[in-house]
């Protein structure tokens, strides 16, 4: 995790460094520091949010420098183990993102050479590194290719030295992104800090080394010189504020009908890979929320297409006996998460076919998968998945309607209608009750057990609630223990095949004592009758229902951490790109 930026131009880069990093913190938001040179490097670094408390970080003079918001892996979060770290002389200063592995051995080894180490991170040992290779050559770009020579881990590093104008940047695993603007240069971890300067953008491979200038950039690759393409990015600045709402989370979920209908607007002629008219084995890969939209897919590919699917999340991939063969489906919002690499990378040396669904354009899994489809949710700030969630679940379902013959694809095309219609539901009573629960199930079953667990999983990150998703069947192997008037049940209890045994569960959970919240069609006469709250959703089939559940789910979550006084787009201990295993 962590966000790096670094800028080379005309104005001062201090003010430039922390607006960036600002946009950066949803991948950590521990501490935070940024270093800038003019003449000498001067480094400011605190524990704690960048956009709570940046104090003086912004006066910071020079047109170039580099910063950094951290997620704590090696040492607490404190002062002195925010990065930038810096060498012995104080004239080069570095910051990263990613894991060293064999930083224990470097550590010693530099120690016994005299250096001395001034915080508990692995970082600090990649600094030295490049100290003692700067020292016997003064070039910094070949002095940071020697240091990382010696990694083993995952990293994204810029490097700043007192004397050059040059600004080091290195790739290994974790993803950096160049920003060519007109007379200066950004660096980042992805594209949102360099919006409003530049369209244009370099996005480096692993193992790329880049000397940055204001005006120039030079890629290296093996030590031999490379170009990489420019790309145009879509993304507007617009995106990536508020625009008057509370929360960049609540501006997310109103986007969600524009979101979901530009994503299938936009996959409609994708073209499927072979795979999908064979009956290959298809698994499905992937972690937290888009591990949910995965077990969607799922179910509506063996209840629409009669496809049987392998779901594993990702960090569990390795563990099971891999798919001699067939396509494997790696889901991941940032295109980042190291779990979802690493599970894809395996299935390619099992030479199946890799798909990526993704939201981020060069994203690392871009480069991995042999096909990737683009989700059109555009940046996703608020740490909790909402927009993006939907975006998923649009390309899914677009791959179920392309299996179907395109039968699906006027319902499809209508369905961010429904979702526009639950966005103006008044959702106070259900607040009400969840506001001063003890726990919180979330109970469905067939697709919407996974609606479920997505829904407990918004309500757990950003209201601090304990929330359960259950397949409604199981709540009676365990949890009814727990049931009473402190444990209101979200039922999602649509028609079909389901709906009769959902109806006596719910009459089972409201013996015991549990206040119930009904979620089902528009027009049901039953649920109201038996449910402390009923929510009547629109939608006539099984695509709308499961979207504007979903969507359900997410006000709930919102407005009970909004009741609740949370930090709702910066919830407390996370990261929106996990990008260690
Ligand atoms: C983190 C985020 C979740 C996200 C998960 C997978 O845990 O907080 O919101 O669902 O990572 O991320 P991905 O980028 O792979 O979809």
């Amino acid at each position: 995790m962590c966000g790096i930026i670094g800028y080379t131009g005309k104005k001062n880069a201090a003010p430039i460094l922390v607006e960036g990093l600002k946009k950066l913190e949803y991948r950590g938001y521990d501490s935070f520091g940024i270093a800038t040179a003019d003449g000498a490097i001067s480094v400011i670094k605190k524990e704690g949010r960048i956009s709570n408390h940046a104090g003086n970080a912004g006066t910071l003079k020079g047109t170039r420098g580099i910063g950094h918001t951290r997620w704590a892996t090696h040492g607490i979060p404190n002062d002195k183990n925010a990065h930038p770290h810096t060498d012995c002389t104080n004239r080069i200063a570095l910051v990263h993102n990613g894991i060293i592995e064999n930083y224990a051995e470097l550590k010693r080894e530099l120690i016994k050479r005299g250096h001395v180490f001034r915080s508990d991170t692995d970082t600090e040992a990649i600094v030295h590194l490049v100290e003692e290779e700067y020292a016997k050559q003064h070039d910094l770009p070949e002095a940071v290719r020697a240091a990382v020579s010696r990694l083993k881990g995952s990293y994204a590093l810029l490097v700043l030295a007192s004397d050059e104008e040059t600004i080091v940047a290195a790739r290994m695993a974790s993803p950096l992104v160049l920003g060519i603007g007109d007379a200066e240069t950004f660096i980042a971890s992805d594209i949102t800090p360099m919006l409003e300067y530049t369209e244009r953008v370099i996005f480096l491979d692993d193992g790329d080394i880049a000397a940055v200038t204001r005006d120039d950039v030079s890629i290296y690759h093996n030590c031999e010189r490379v170009e990489r393409p420019v790309e145009l990015i879509d993304w507007s600045v617009e995106d990536g504020k508020k625009g008057g709402f509370a929360h960049y989370m609540v501006k997310e979920i109103y986007e969600q009908p524009q979101v979901f209908y530009n994503t299938i607007r936009g996959t409609d002629d994708a073209s499927l890979p072979d795979y999908y008219r064979m009956k290959d084995p298809i698994t499905i890969v992937a972690c937290g929320s888009s591990y949910h939209a995965g077990m969607v897919f799922k179910y509506l590919l063996e209840e629409c297409c009669q496809v049987p699917a392998r779901l594993d999340y990702a960090s569990e991939f390795r563990y099971y006996p891999s798919p001699a063969s067939g396509l494997v489906i790696g889901i991941t919002q940032s295109g980042e998460t190291a779990d979802t690499l690493v599970a894809l990378r395996l299935a390619k040396a099992h030479n199946c076919h890799t798909l990526a669904i993704t939201n981020v354009l060069g994203s690392t899994v871009t480069r991995l998968a042999d096909t990737t489809f683009y989700m059109r949710a555009g940046p996703e700030i608020s740490v909790a998945a909402t927009k993006s969630f939907i975006a998923q679940l649009a390309v899914l379902m677009q791959i179920i309607n392309k299996f179907c013959g395109n039968n699906h694809s006027d319902t499809l095309l209508d369905a961010h209608t429904a979702i526009e219609e639950v966005l103006l539901m008044d959702i106070s009573e259900t607040v009400a009750l969840c506001e001063n629960a003890r726990s919180i199930f979330y109970v469905g079953r067939g697709p919407f057990y996974p609606v479920a667990l997505e829904g407990a999983l918004k309500m757990k990150e950003i209201s601090y609630i304990h929330a359960e998703g259950y397949a409604a069947g199981e709540l009676k192997h365990g949890p009814f223990a727990l049931l009473s008037d402190k444990t209101p049940v979200i039922a999602l209890c649509m028609p079909g095949e389901t709906y009769d045994v959902m109806i006596s569960n719910i009459k089972e959970m409201k013996a015991r004592g549990s206040p119930v919240i009904a979620i089902g069609r528009n027009g049901d006469t039953n649920l109201p009758e038996i449910c402390d709250v009923f929510i009547p959703l629109p939608g006539a089939n099984i695509f709308t229902q499961i979207l504007t559940a979903t969507v359900v789910l997410q006000l709930i979550a919102y407005h009970t951490a909004e009741t609740l006084g949370r930090d709702i787009d910066r919830p407390r201990n996370l990261a929106k790109s996990v990008t260690v295993e």
